[in-house]
């Protein structure tokens, strides 16, 4: 491993159980497009197996212009042809600039953005993915307003001293903003550490079903 590049020790521990539940989905062929990369130990955990499993499925990485020179310096040191270099991409982009995809990732993002940017985050991915095209989303929610533990409750508030726009969105919220974006909701698997992985898939009539 080399140490001094950008780590996350939640990514660490997490980084199997998600990629578990991507391997019931994913193939080969396919194109992943995730947003908010973060360290880039995502991407390089999932196509360290999916190179060996899916060599033609490619990961496009992106995230904010100020985190996407760190995010690549990890994805540089891989060398993968299937991961290549990140894109800056802010949801908030009129545009995304991105080349096609049939599936989104992300993870960790939503509690981080802003409400305005999540609803950016929706609307641009139900743009850009093709009908059953896939939207994978992980990280904690909340439920009819309640937090699924304390210690989300605690993150919260924790989320909120250092930026008031940030915390943890209500799971009826983002279910209402995927449906105005042509996405059906298809399975909400609950994971460790009080997080969930919500699934989506672009419904057929690129309209709200
Ligand atoms: C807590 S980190 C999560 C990183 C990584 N996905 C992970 O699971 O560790 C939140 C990420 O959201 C990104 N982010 C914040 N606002 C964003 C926006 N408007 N558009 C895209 N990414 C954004 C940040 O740059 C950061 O990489």
């Amino acid at each position: 491993m080399n140490n001094s590049l950008p780590f996350s020790q939640a990514c660490e521990n997490n980084k199997q159980v998600i990629l578990d539940i991507l391997k019931k989905y994913l193939k080969d062929g396919d194109s992943v497009l995730e947003i908010a990369g973060g360290t880039g130990q995502h991407a390089e955990h999932f196509i360290e197996y999916f190179s060996a499993h899916c060599p033609d499925l490619h990961w496009q990485s992106s995230d904010i212009p100020s985190n996407v020179d760190s995010l690549n310096l990890r994805i540089e040191s891989l060398q993968r042809p299937s991961l290549p270099l990140a894109i800056s991409l802010d949801v908030n982009q009129t545009n995304w600039n991105c080349d096609k995809c049939n599936v989104i990732y992300s993870a960790n993002s939503l509690h981080i953005m802003s409400a305005a940017s999540v609803e950016n985050f929706f609307s641009g991915a139900g743009k850009q993915l093709p009908d059953d095209g896939l939207l994978f989303v992980y990280g904690p929610f909340k439920y009819e307003g309640e937090f699924t533990t304390e210690s989300n409750a605690h993150f919260d508030l924790w989320l909120k001293d250092r930026d008031t726009l940030s915390g943890v969105r209500d799971f009826e919220w983002v279910v209402e903003l995927a449906k105005d974006a042509g996405l059906d909701l298809l399975e909400d698997n609950s994971m460790p550490a009080n997080n969930q992985i919500l699934i989506w898939r672009k419904n057929n009539s690129g309209k709200p079903s």
